[in-house]
């Protein structure tokens, strides 16, 4: 099928290169100019496993091109997604004026009797299919289309493996016809399907979402239970999760959620709950637990340092979270930030997410990025371990305790087994532990 994505960010693009992967033929759109030369030349402008070798096959394939031209992708395209941003606001709301734009852009590039599905990709309050409907319409009177909600559920740092084996589709949609059109995108997907009026589809990802956010907030409360008993989290959420309805995922204490989709899905999920006269307070404390863990985090350096000002500090991890490069939104940079401000000195060290962090200015030149876990320890007074990257938990850790000045270890991520750091002489505090 000939399709049409609008926003080739992590999602977009992953999307892209998924479909030219099953076999349809994909266009992607993006009015950062910047990235599509960059996508033109062969350079893929996120990091993602398997994505550069995907991009590259099927640009030779051309089944994958890229173009900043609106126009140019609905004109060849049956099947139009958007995949825009869709940031919060500063009361948690989202900000919904990219979404807008692209539906007035689509409205007066849509051509009489050519029959369009428009999909949208991005995460949206419920009722938004109503807006870019109705949008469409007063920009274009004689468009043929219809509104089709596909909320995704991908996660980065797997998004390939997410994408190519999706637990389930969810297609929100009024229409017969595009309903058909989108059962026939997702076929060789071979997911289970699920067809829903399009308010549910928009509203399932934000339940989605705040429901795992909930999970991790309900381990980290617990996680400070196990902190003043002396009970631990990891056998305690092992216990909880080897029961089929609980299950494991998302039972990790640390310093909390962070990321471009949580913390503004779970602010969105209660903005839009208020704006309908039924307040969502289970979410709030969610929110507010999610917020206290890096505070709480930052009191036991404080309590084994006395003051960090001064101290010499490394941290591992500055993505927010592993196998990714993205740092927006991200509690590892908050920390580090954080650190800073108390007058630390902290050198830092992120497998894929320095750059990104660099580039848009998210951590001060206060702090030195170097080039491997080891070369950040050197001379610490402490090592944080912020992001659970695997390469980390690889470390030669006798070599690691050689080149700090003090062994202390604070693991925001309980990464590294507690025996195991001790026995080889580190003071080892993590998350919930004895
Ligand atoms: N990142 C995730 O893990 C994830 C997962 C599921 C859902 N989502 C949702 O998907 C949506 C997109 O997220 P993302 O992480 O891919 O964002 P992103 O910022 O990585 O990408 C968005 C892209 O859209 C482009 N864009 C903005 N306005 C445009 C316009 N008018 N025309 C063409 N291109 C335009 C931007 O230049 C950017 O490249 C959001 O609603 C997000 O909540 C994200």
């Amino acid at each position: 099928m000939d399709i049409c994505i609008i926003g080739s960010g992590y999602v977009g693009l992953v999307s892209g290169a998924c479909f030219a992967e099953v076999g349809h033929n994909v266009v992607c759109v993006d009015n950062d100019p910047r990235k599509i030369e960059k996508l033109q030349r062969g350079e893929i402008p996120i990091y993602e496993p398997g994505l550069e070798d995907l991009v590259h096959r099927h640009v030779s394939a051309n089944r994958l091109r890229f173009t900043g031209s609106i126009e140019d992708g609905v004109d060849h395209s049956e099947i139009v997604f958007i995949a825009v941003p869709t940031p919060p606001q500063a009361d948690g709301s989202v900000d919904l004026s990219y979404i807008e734009r692209v539906a007035r852009e689509i409205a007066v590039v849509l051509k009489p009797g050519q029959y369009r599905v428009v999909v949208d990709k991005s995460t949206v309050p419920v009722k938004t299919g109503e807006k870019v409907d109705a949008t469409i319409r007063r920009y274009n009177r004689n468009a043929e289309f219809d509104v089709v909600s596909n909320p995704e559920f991908l996660r980065e740092g797997c998004a390939v493996p997410d994408l190519m084996n999706p637990d389930r589709i969810v297609i929100g949609s009024a229409s017969q016809r595009a309903t058909d059109l989108m059962k026939r995108v997702y076929e060789p997907f071979n997911a289970p399907i699920l067809v829903t009026d399009v308010n549910s589809a928009e509203l399932i990802k934000h339940a989605a979402n705040s429901f795992l956010s909930l999970k991790i907030s309900y381990i980290n409360a617990v996680s400070a239970i196990c902190e003043a008993s002396g009970a631990d989290v990891e056998k305690v959420a092992d216990g909880i999760g080897m029961d089929k309805r609980i299950g494991r995922n998302f039972l990790n204490a640390g310093l909390g959620y962070g990321g471009s989709c949580f913390p503004k899905d779970v602010k969105a999920f209660i903005a839009i709950a208020d704006e309908l006269g039924v307040p969502f307070d289970l979410m709030k404390e969610v929110e507010r637990i999610n917020d206290s863990m890096l505070e709480r985090f930052l009191k036991k350096m404080r309590d084994a340092l006395w003051v960090l000002k001064d101290k010499r500090i490394a941290v591992w991890g500055l993505s927010f979270k592993p196998d990714t490069d993205d740092v927006r939104n991200s509690v590892a940079i908050e920390l580090v930030r954080q650190l800073v401000e108390e007058g630390a000195i902290v050198t830092a060290y992120d497998p894929k997410g320095m750059e990104k962090a660099r580039e848009f200015n998210l951590i001060s030149d206060k702090v030195k990025l170097v080039s491997s876990p080891v070369d950040a320890v050197d001379g610490a007074e402490a090592l944080v371990l912020a992001t659970e990257w695997k390469e980390f938990a690889r470390q030669d850790f006798a070599e690691v305790k050689r080149r700090m000045h003090t062994p202390l270890v604070f693991d925001g991520r309980n990464l590294f087994k507690t025996d195991t750091m001790r026995e080889m002489g580190f003071v080892y505090c993590g998350v919930g532990r004895p």
